[in-house]
């Protein structure tokens, strides 16, 4: 292959990322870079339309708090974010995106994001903070505003981004490929914004071999966030906070729709439900276990429990739950025909907005949710720090909101100079969702864009270093090419490893040493600190990758950043001698939650000695 020709972008502010938290930052930016004169480009490895989480589209917009109706407050939502978290959140952030979430669900709908509403036109909520949608085009909708915002010139589709480009202690832009034409993309820029998504396929998935690819969490956010902002220095923050969430099985349909707005139980194969039944394990996680509503790490363990008891599956009650709503109307047949129509068509368009194959199954498998129940079970951990998740990079909080501790000049700014996060990239603010997400992008555009306008950083580029970069990020093509003809099969090679063969390896160290599927999602000290060995192997043959072609090549660098997201997290367990979420991590030999360990745990790392400095820093209530 090759050659490859070196583009360069100069630009203002780069948005790494084409998703929720990018688009909102698109829109932001461009608002505030057109009053100042600054040029703004944005960065995505698939195509903005169905790229990230929401490809798919959602059913749901999972965080709108609804300040006008007095019903709620920014409170209220801290509150509940907390809770949920078992306490270990940065409420200065939290509360900075709930107060400004309502205006980004408001320009959803004015973008055209059909949102439910009743008779008396409010619209339709599926739970306290969550708004139903007819979803199947809320990307679409999402980037258009995006695409126009920023000018299609501005906007470069199908460039994977592998690391960032630094001067000193300073972001300067990024580097990447595209993945279907010879190019090595430089771009160079007074401040990065960092929104590449969440990881999947860390831990082997429950689907292996015959349904490989599907999770509930997209399989192409492989962690780069994670890896540009850990190699370009960035402190860390909650990285042992995986989000395990329960799906319907195989298919992973979610289940807030079923939860929430069906208002379904979930029941173990002997019909009891853990959710009663199991109170009395709540008393051990105090005071979180007592809190409403029950935190989802918590729900997620009463189930547990009643699996490793045997009394699995556990069923989702699809048939009980539409028979409950629909009994409302039984005295009038006409009324009772048409709302069982209704339900049926609601359960159905829940799955086929927003996981298609949720209902490809039921197809499948000739389920009909109104007649019988569909089996539920924990999915393989995610890093999601959007989510009920809350890895990601430490950042700056608001000026008026944030304790002197956490601010540092920019609102979303990272400990490193120019560098800012939003969405699954910024940890320590759970629950902000699609439109937290985007909200969050807003906010950290405005900021990026405040920090150049003052600063206005003059950057120096190493030319050799760039150089270096581009021969090392197209390395494996080279191996594979000097080597693939010495074996029969291509696949196997003493001279080199590919890159599924490698995913492989991480996700079965993952799964067999830091708590997977398989281990029942328990680990320990003895259990991590040998898995930490095993990855020290691993990461001495990442030098042997080899890539058949452009997408290999990407196929390969996602393994290198689901590898650093992978050691974090290791690391981090390692570090938090308790166990505090029992339901997505079970620390074995530390089985009960110390109230001394409510801190965060923050690392990070130097590339030139690789090492890792971890660390505690104070939980400090803003409420
Ligand atoms: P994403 O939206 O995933 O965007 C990540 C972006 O980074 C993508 O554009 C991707 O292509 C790009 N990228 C990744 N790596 C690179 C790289 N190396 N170089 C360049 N670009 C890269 N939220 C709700 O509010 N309501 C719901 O009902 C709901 N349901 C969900 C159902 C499912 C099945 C899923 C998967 C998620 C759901 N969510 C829901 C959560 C929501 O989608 C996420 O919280 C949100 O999308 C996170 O935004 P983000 O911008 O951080 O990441
Ligand atoms: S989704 O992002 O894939 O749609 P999910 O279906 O789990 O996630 O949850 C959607 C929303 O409902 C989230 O805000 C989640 O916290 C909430 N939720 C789901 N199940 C419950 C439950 N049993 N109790 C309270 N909230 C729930």
């Amino acid at each position: 292959m090759g050659p490859f020709e070196t583009v360069e972008i100069n630009t203002d502010l780069l948005i790494v990322g084409g998703g929720m938290a990018a688009c909102g930052a698109a829109v932001e930016a461009s608002y505030w870079a057109k009053k100042y004169g600054l040029k703004v480009t944005l960065v995505d490895k698939a195509a903005l339309d169905r790229s990230g989480a929401v490809a798919m589209g959602l059913s749901a917009i999972n965080q709108y708090v609804d300040l006008n109706s007095g019903k709620n407050t920014v409170q209220d939502y801290v509150n509940y974010v907390r809770n949920d978290l078992m306490g270990i959140t940065r409420e200065d952030l939290v509360a900075n995106i709930a107060r400004h979430v309502d205006s980004t669900v408001h320009l959803f709908e004015k973008w055209g994001l059909p949102i439910w509403k009743d008779e008396e036109g409010n619209y339709v909520h599926e739970g306290r903070w969550q708004l139903m949608i007819n979803g199947e085009s809320y990307k679409v909708v999402v980037a258009e505003a995006a695409k126009n915002a920023l000018g299609i010139e501005n906007i470069y589709e199908r460039v994977f981004i592998v690391e960032p480009l630094m001067d000193g202690d300073r972001c300067a832009g990024a580097v990447g490929f595209s993945v279907r034409e010879n190019k090595f993309y430089v771009f160079k820029a007074k401040a990065t914004l960092v929104a590449m998504g969440g990881a999947v396929h860390v831990f082997r998935p429950r689907s292996t071999g015959e349904g490989l690819g599907r999770a509930w969490y997209p399989p192409w956010n492989s962690g780069s966030s994670a890896y540009f902002t850990i190699i370009a220095g960035a402190e860390m923050t909650c990285q042992e906070v995986r989000f395990i969430p329960v799906r319907f099985k195989d298919a992973y349909g979610p289940v807030g729709a079923w939860f929430l707005l069906f208002k379904s139980r979930a029941t173990n194969a002997l019909g009891g439900d853990y959710m009663v039944e199991r109170t009395d394990e709540l008393e051990k996680w105090l005071p979180y276990g007592k809190v409403k509503p029950i935190p989802a790490n918590l729900r997620n363990w009463l189930g547990m429990l009643d699996v490793m008891e045997g009394k699995g599956p556990i069923y989702m009650r699809t048939e009980e739950a539409i028979q409950k709503l629909a009994d409302q109307y039984k005295d009038d047949p006409k009324a009772y025909k048409k709302k069982m129509k209704e339900l049926e068509e609601e359960a159905w368009e829940d799955f086929l907005d927003m996981t298609i194959s949720q209902a490809i199954l039921w197809a499948a498998t000739n389920t009909f949710p109104e007649q019988a129940p569909s089996e539920i079970a924990a999915a393989e951990p995610y890093f999601i720090g959007s989510h009920s998740g809350a890895s990601g990079a430490w950042v700056s909080g608001p000026k008026d909101l944030a304790p002197p501790e956490y601010f540092w000049g920019y609102p979303n700014m990272s400990t490193v100079k120019g560098l800012f996060c939003a969405g699954d990239a910024s940890g320590a603010s759970s629950h902000k969702f699609s439109s937290g997400s985007h909200a969050e992008g807003r906010i950290a555009a405005k900021g990026a864009i405040e920090y150049i306008v003052k600063e206005n950083p003059q950057l120096n580029y190493d030319a050799n270093q760039i150089e270096e970069l581009k021969k090392r990020i197209y390395k494996p093509l080279e191996i594979y090419e000097a080597h693939y003809k010495e074996t029969t099969d291509p696949d196997i090679n003493p001279n080199y490893i590919r890159p599924k063969m490698f995913m492989f390896r991480l996700q079965k160290i993952m799964d067999e040493y830091a708590g997977g599927v398989s281990s029942q999602f328990k680990t320990s000290k003895t259990l991590l600190e040998k898995g930490l060995q095993l990855l020290k192997f691993l990461k001495e043959d990442s030098e042997k990758l080899a890539a058949a072609d452009l997408h290999e090549l990407m196929r390969c660098w996602e393994n290198i950043h689901r590898m650093y997201q992978a050691e974090a997290h290791m690391r981090a367990i390692l570090f938090r001698e308790e166990t505090r979420w029992p339901g997505y991590y079970f620390r074995a030999d530390k089985p009960n939650l110390d109230p001394n360990w409510e801190k965060f745990v923050n690392m990070t790392y130097d590339r030139k000695t690789d090492t890792w400095n971890i660390f505690t820093r104070d939980i400090i209530h803003i409420f």
